[in-house]
C-alpha cells in the first residue's frame, strides 16, 4: 500500500519548502511544483483511482486533508511575505527630524503693490483694471497728449502689428484716432485706465490701478522694458491740491514710516493743470547722501479730459497720480538695480 505511505512524507517536504520560500516568486514555484496541475502531489491525487475500491474513502480523506493543509500552508506563507515585501527595507527612525515643505512668499513687487492697496483702501479707494494692449485714443488723445509727444514715438512705444482696433473705440469720442481701426500698442502707463474708468461710470471717482506698463527702453539698473505703476484717481466735487498732498503724505507714510517728507515741485504733464512731481524724503534717502527723490508725478485733472470723458468740468474737479512701483520697492529694500526683480532668482527673493 505505497500510495497511502506516500501522502505524508510528501507533504511534510511540501510543507518545509512551502514555508521556506524566500521570496513570493519562490512560493510560486513551490506552489506549482507541489499542488499545480503538474505538481507532484496534485500527481498522487491522480493515482487515487488506481487503488482497490475499499481504500479509495481512505486515501481520498487522507489526501484531501493533506491538500487543505498545504493550501493553508501557501496563503499563510503568502500574506507573509507580502508584508514583508510592503515594509521599507531599513527600520524607519521616528526620532529623526521631518522633512518640510519649503514656503513659498509673495515677490517683492506684490509684497509693494499689496501694501499700497492697502493704505489707498483705508481711505476708501477701490481698485480698478484695464488692458495691457491699448489704443491710441486711451493711452494718449483722451488725455490730452499731442500727436507729437515723444511718448508716442515708435522709438519710445511699442506699437503691434496689426490694426484690427480689437478693443472697441468708447462711446461718445470727441478726440482724434477715437473710433474706426486704431494703431493697437502696450500701454506706456497706467493712465490709460483713468480714461476707461471714468467713461464707464459717472462721478464721483476715487480708485487707484495697480498694473504692468511698457517702454521702449533697454534694461539697465534703474530701466526696464516692462514695469509696474500705481495710477490714482479722485473726482468729486470741490477737489484741491491740499487733498491731493494730504492723500500721498498719508499713503507714503503708511508705506516708508512717519519720518517721510513730500515736496510738490510744478512740472507739466498734459492731463493735468497744474501739475506736479512729487520728491519724497526719508531717513533713507539721506544715507544714499541724497536730500530728496523723485517719486511721482501728479496734478489736478485737467479741464480738457473731463470733457472727452464727457464729466462737466463747471461741476467736477479732482487729481490724478501716477507712480513707480519698483522705485518704492528699491527704496524700502535698498535695493540698487531694477533688473533683480526679474531674473528669479532665489538668492535674491528669499531675502524679502
Ligand atoms: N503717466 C505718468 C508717467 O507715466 C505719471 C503721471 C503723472 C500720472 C501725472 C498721472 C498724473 O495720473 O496726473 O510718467
Amino acid at each position: 500500500m505505497s500510495l497511502l505511505s506516500d501522502i505524508e512524507p510528501l507533504k511534510q517536504s511540501a510543507l518545509a519548502q512551502l514555508q521556506a520560500a524566500p521570496d513570493l516568486a519562490a512560493l510560486d514555484q513551490a506552489k506549482g511544483a507541489w499542488i499545480g496541475p503538474n505538481g507532484k502531489f496534485t500527481a498522487l491525487m491522480k493515482q487515487l483511482g488506481t487503488l482497490a475500491k475499499e481504500e479509495k474513502p481512505a486515501a481520498g480523506k487522507l489526501i484531501n486533508a493533506a491538500k487543505l493543509e498545504l493550501e493553508a500552508a501557501l496563503a499563510a506563507r503568502r500574506s507573509e511575505l507580502e508584508l514583508a515585501a510592503a515594509l521599507p527595507d531599513h527600520p524607519t527612525d521616528f526620532t529623526l527630524p521631518g522633512r518640510r515643505r519649503t514656503l513659498g512668499r509673495l515677490h517683492p513687487l506684490t509684497q509693494v503693490t499689496d501694501d499700497i492697496v492697502r493704505a489707498f483702501r483705508k481711505i476708501g479707494f477701490a481698485v480698478a483694471d484695464g488692458p495691457e494692449i491699448e489704443d491710441e485714443y486711451h493711452c494718449f488723445d483722451a488725455l490730452n497728449t499731442p500727436a507729437d509727444h515723444p511718448a508716442r514715438d515708435s522709438q519710445d512705444t511699442f506699437y503691434l502689428a496689426t490694426d484690427t482696433g480689437a478693443i472697441p473705440a468708447s462711446p461718445g469720442a470727441k478726440c482724434q484716432g477715437e473710433g474706426g481701426r486704431k494703431p493697437l500698442l502696450l500701454r506706456t502707463h497706467t493712465s490709460s485706465v483713468q480714461i476707461r474708468v471714468m467713461k464707464s461710470q459717472p462721478p464721483p471717482v476715487r480708485i487707484i490701478v495697480p498694473g504692468r506698463v511698457f517702454r521702449r527702453d533697454n534694461a539697465d539698473a534703474t530701466h526696464n522694458p516692462t514695469f509696474h505703476q500705481i495710477e490714482g484717481l479722485y473726482v468729486d466735487r470741490g477737489v484741491t491740491v491740499g487733498d491731493l498732498k494730504g492723500t500721498v503724505e498719508f499713503v507714503f507714510r503708511e508705506l516708508m514710516g512717519s519720518d517721510v517728507k513730500i515736496r510738490f515741485r510744478p512740472h507739466y504733464f498734459s492731463y493735468t493743470e497744474p501739475s506736479y512731481e512729487i520728491d519724497f524724503t526719508n531717513a533713507l534717502v539721506k544715507k544714499m547722501g541724497k536730500d530728496w527723490l523723485e517719486i511721482a508725478g501728479c496734478g489736478m485733472v485737467n479741464p480738457v479730459v473731463f470733457e472727452n470723458v464727457g464729466y462737466d468740468p463747471e461741476i467736477w474737479t479732482g487729481w490724478a497720480f501716477g507712480f513707480g512701483i519698483e522705485r518704492i520697492a528699491m527704496l524700502r529694500y535698498g535695493i540698487n538695480d531694477i533688473r533683480l526683480f526679474y531674473e528669479n532668482d532665489l538668492r535674491f527673493l528669499r531675502q524679502l
